[in-house]
């Protein structure tokens, strides 16, 4: 029997097996155990959608990744030890690591699953769970991480060529060896997951990274001028309710722009939807932004990417990727709020697979998941020294890592109870605006009134704002007057809207924790100073309130 034969049967028997595991663990019988011996048997983590709003779905309930990539060159054997650590100090439940085409391909049709094994088996010693990064064909719009027989061979796997006729470093989706490579290797990856990462350690998959051309528009290579000439195909003019014809024809002055990202995004299609048939884990690409206030036209910004322009594009030409989701790195309040806007559709779960990782942007992870975020991750939070200086877990103090830190301390434990409620439209959040110091989130009987920048007494002055602004909050509604409450550097208070003319009385406001069976553990009652003038959760010690409500 040939290897490819022998790798095919073995994978329809895993296949069987699995569905065997899969149907005992729908039905309840599921074994926790993470002995090498009783390998545990878990349902494939999948997304749901209910009534508009999204959940990934990690052992058959809604789970909230409080994540953290690390440093682009970290996920090698010899420096995995600077990784762990990091996401432990920052209370992560998920890592995000780079699986490299070029490592685990060294040689055409030889594959190297020892560094995934590796990762997969730290990840459980750390009880991480993590999202991996298929650094394939596109990593930042260039192709570095492809194999050197790729790399030694641009007439078999060419780069964009510019409209001035130079190469340029960005690979060309008009490649068809580089298509057939990458979509066996990424298949070859997504095969080995789904025997050897029975537990679901991995709970999702990005497809490249941030693929896309910088530095031009379009790839104007012979194959891609021949494609041009054409016409556009008919299920991309039906979907967007065009009337056929050339791409410069339907889209006039953005047709290079969306020829590329059309091309691209049916290329990575090739890629996911061949691995989807090894293994059917949640994939997402992720996108370099665009300004979402003033864009510009490309190459302002990364051609052919899923900027917001060509969300709409991407999700009809890439049917087997489940979330297109934005990298954000905009520092601004408005900005922030306005990619997640833009990126949350009813067809999109809103995930945020990077993000900034200085103490700015920590404050953010309130807002995101006040928007629905079913993940939330900020980027180079390891101890390599590249993203931030921090040296070991020592150092938390003065590190990058301790804003970060500190949110996810208090969120990490009602991380599942966020994402189930996030699924049940009961959560809302959000993060301070500098510019504006009082908002208000609306609950069906009740209006939130968050204040930043209050003193521990008093009432009736105009709050200040916190310098920096760091504060923010979410709030699961439990019931129709009661509240889960978890923020930082806050001043949160209730209005009653069912009953016009009333007052907000507090019946109780418990400080406590859930336990890990997740049993709520009062600590004490907040009552006189602590709930007189609203509460005032504090930029130094963050605490959950369970608060029940009446009116007076
Ligand atoms: C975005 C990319 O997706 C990451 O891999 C990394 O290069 C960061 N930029 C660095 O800021």
């Amino acid at each position: 029997m040939t290897a490819s034969r022998v790798r095919f049967r073995s994978a329809v028997f895993a296949a069987l097996v699995l569905a065997a595991m899969e149907t005992f663990a729908a039905q309840g019988f599921a074994q926790a155990s993470t002995s090498a011996s009783r390998t545990a048997v878990r349902s494939i983590p999948t997304i749901v959608q209910k009534d508009g709003h999204f959940a990934l779905m990690v052992d058959g309930a809604p789970y909230l990744e409080l994540g953290v990539q690390a440093n682009n060159s970290s996920a090698w054997p010899a420096y995995l030890d600077r990784v762990w650590p990091a996401a432990e100090t920052l209370h992560a439940n998920t890592v995000e690591l780079p699986i490299y085409w070029e490592q685990l391909e060294p040689v055409q049709g030889k594959f190297d699953f020892s560094v995934v094994d590796l990762i997969l088996k730290q990840a459980r010693e750390h009880h991480q769970r993590l999202v991996l990064l298929w650094f394939g064909t596109w990593k930042n719009g260039s192709s570095h991480y492809t194999p050197d027989w790729i790399k030694a061979d641009p007439g078999k796997y060419p780069f964009v060529v510019g409209k001035d006729g130079q190469t340029v470093d960005s690979p060309s989706p008009f490649a068809p060896a580089r298509l057939e490579a990458d979509k066996t290797a990424f298949r070859m990856l997504m095969r080995h997951l789904a025997t050897a990462d029975l537990q679901r350690t991995v709970i999702m998959v990005q497809v490249e990274n941030e693929a896309g051309e910088w530095g031009g528009v379009r790839d104007y290579g012979p194959a891609a001028e021949k494609v041009f000439a054409g016409a556009v195909p008919d299920a991309l003019v039906k979907a967007l309710g065009k009337q056929p014809g050339t791409w410069s024809q339907v889209f006039g002055e953005d047709a290079d722009e969306t020829f590329m990202a059309w091309s691209i995004a049916t290329y990575i299609e090739q890629v996911a939807a061949a691995s989807k048939q090894e293994y059917a884990l949640p994939l997402y690409v992720n996108a370099a932004l665009r300004d979402p206030f003033h864009p510009g036209k490309a190459p302002n910004y990364e051609s052919g990417a899923p900027t917001d322009n060509n969300i709409d594009l991407w999700k009809i030409a890439a049917p087997s990727i489940s979330i297109v989701a934005p990298d954000i790195y905009m520092a601004d309040y408005a900005k922030y709020m306005k990619v997640m806007e833009l990126y949350k559709r009813s067809n999109n779960p809103l995930l945020i697979p990077e993000t900034g990782n200085s103490a700015v942007f920590a404050r953010y992870v309130f807002a995101a998941i006040g928007q629905g975020a079913i993940g939330w991750a900020p980027f180079g939070l390891d101890l390599t020294r590249y993203s931030n200086q921090t040296t070991g877990p020592e150092a938390m103090e003065q590190s990058a890592l301790k804003p970060v830190a500190t949110q996810y301390a208090l969120l990490a434990p009602i991380a599942r109870k966020l994402a189930a409620g996030n699924l049940a439209g009961k959560v809302r959040g959000t993060s301070e605006d500098p510019d504006n110091h009082t908002q208000t989130l609306d609950f069906d009987r009740w209006q939130v009134v968050l204040r930043f920048g209050m003193p521990s007494f008093g009432n009736g002055m105009t709050p200040k704002g916190n310098t920096p602004p760091d504060g923010g909050a979410v709030l699961l509604e439990l019931g129709p007057d009661e509240y889960l409450i978890a923020g930082h550097h806050v001043r949160v208070d209730f209005k009653p809207t069912f009953a016009p003319g009333k007052k907000r009385l507090w019946m109780k406001v418990e400080e406590g924790s859930y336990d890990a069976a997740g049993n709520w553990k009062m600590a004490r009652i907040w009552n006189g100073d602590q709930t007189d003038y609203g509460l005032n959760l504090k930029a130094d010690e963050n605490v959950l309130l369970r608060v029940k409500l009446t009116t007076y």
